[in-house]
C-alpha cells in the first residue's frame, strides 16, 4: 500500500468553483440573456453571482475568476474602470486586453495590419474640422458603448448639428470619429461574430440603429433589433483573420464578438468586442451552455 499516494479529493468533496458575473450599478440582475449563464455554470457544479465592478465591498480576491459581462457604464469612467480591472486578481478577459479594446484606436493597429476597416478620420481634441459639401457621415467617440454619443448626419442639410456634435465631443477632451455611413447596413444589416473559449459559436443580425443625428438619452444603450445569422463566407474568414491580428492569441480569451458592416468592397470591420459584448445567447441554442463549458476549462 502506498501511503505517500496523493489524496485527489472526488468531485463531492471538493469545494464548488465561484465565479462573478461583472455587472454595472444599473442592471444588478444582469441583463436578461446573460442571466441564462446562471444555471449553465451550475450545471458544471460552478456558482456564478452577479456583482457590480463598483460594488462597494465587494472582495474580489474571493472568487476563482471574475467575467465581465454588462460593465456598460465603463465608457465616462474609463480610467476607474481600468483601476478595477487591473486590481482583480483573476479577471476574463483580462484587464490588458480591455486596456486595448475601450479605445477604437485598436482600429489602426488592425488597419496597419491588412484588415479592412471602416474608414475613419481621427479628430483630435483642439483640432480643426470641417465637414464635406455633401454625404452621410457617423460622427463618435473612440470611447463608447451601446450607440450613445453616436449620431448620423446628411452633410447637405445637416453639416452644422454634425460640427456641433464633433466640437461638443472635442470640447470634453474626446477623440472623435468620423466615418461614412455605410448605407449597405439599412437593408443587409450588421453581423457579429461570436467566439467562444477561442472557437466560433454563432452570429447574429443586428438592424441599423442610426436614423439622424444624436439626441441625449438617459439609457445605457440605443435599442437594437437582433436576430440569428449564419455568416457569409467572407464574413467568417475576416472575422477569423481579426482573431489572428489581436495582439494575443484568441484562445486566451474568454469572449471575442467581432463586428462587421456590409460594404461595396466586401465586409468590414465596424468594432471589435472584448471588454462587455452583448453575446446574444437567446438566440443560439446551446451557446450559454458552450460559454460554461469554456468557463470550465478555464478554470482547471
Ligand atoms: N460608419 C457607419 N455606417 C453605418 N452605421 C454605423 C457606422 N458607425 C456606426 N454605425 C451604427 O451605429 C452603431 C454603433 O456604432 P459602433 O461603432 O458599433 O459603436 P458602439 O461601440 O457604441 O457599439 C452600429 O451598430 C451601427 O448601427
Ligand atoms: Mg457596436
Amino acid at each position: 500500500m502506498n501511503q505517500d499516494r496523493p489524496i485527489s479529493p472526488s468531485a463531492a468533496t471538493r469545494a464548488a468553483a465561484r465565479v462573478a458575473l461583472v455587472t454595472c450599478a444599473d442592471l444588478p440582475g444582469l441583463d436578461e440573456d446573460d442571466q441564462a449563464l446562471i444555471p449553465a455554470l451550475a450545471a458544471r457544479g460552478i456558482a456564478a453571482e452577479p456583482v457590480a465592478w463598483d460594488a462597494t465591498g465587494a472582495d474580489w480576491t474571493g472568487y476563482d475568476l471574475a467575467i465581465v459581462r454588462n460593465t456598460w457604464d465603463y465608457a465616462k469612467r474609463r480610467a476607474e474602470f481600468l483601476a478595477w480591472a487591473h486590481a482583480v486578481p483573476r479577471l476574463a478577459n483580462p484587464a490588458a486586453v480591455l486596456e486595448w479594446n475601450t479605445d477604437k484606436r485598436y482600429l489602426r493597429e488592425l488597419a496597419a495590419a491588412g484588415i479592412p476597416v471602416v474608414p475613419t478620420d481621427w479628430v483630435e481634441p483642439g483640432a480643426a474640422w470641417t465637414p464635406a459639401a455633401s454625404g452621410e457621415i457617423v460622427v463618435k467617440p473612440a470611447i463608447s458603448a451601446g450607440s450613445i454619443d453616436t449620431g448620423r448626419y446628411d452633410l447637405a442639410t445637416q453639416a452644422e448639428p454634425a460640427a456641433a456634435h464633433v466640437r461638443r465631443l472635442q470640447d470634453a477632451g474626446r477623440l472623435v470619429m468620423v466615418q461614412p455611413y455605410l448605407g449597405e447596413v439599412d437593408t443587409a444589416g450588421e453581423t457579429a461574430l461570436l467566439y467562444l473559449g477561442g472557437a466560433f459559436s454563432h452570429a447574429i443580425r443586428k438592424g441599423a440603429i442610426l436614423t439622424g443625428p444624436y439626441e441625449a438619452a438617459a439609457e445605457l444603450y440605443q435599442e437594437e433589433h437582433i436576430e440569428p445569422r449564419t455568416p457569409a463566407a467572407a464574413e467568417r474568414a475576416l472575422a477569423d483573420r481579426v482573431l489572428g491580428a489581436l495582439p494575443g492569441p484568441a484562445g486566451d480569451l474568454l469572449y471575442i464578438r467581432v463586428d462587421l458592416l456590409p460594404s461595396a468592397d466586401g465586409p468590414v470591420v465596424i468594432e471589435v468586442e472584448l471588454t462587455e459584448p452583448s453575446l446574444f445567447f437567446a438566440t443560439a441554442p446551446g451557446s450559454a451552455d458552450r460559454f460554461a463549458a469554456a468557463v470550465e476549462r478555464r478554470l482547471k
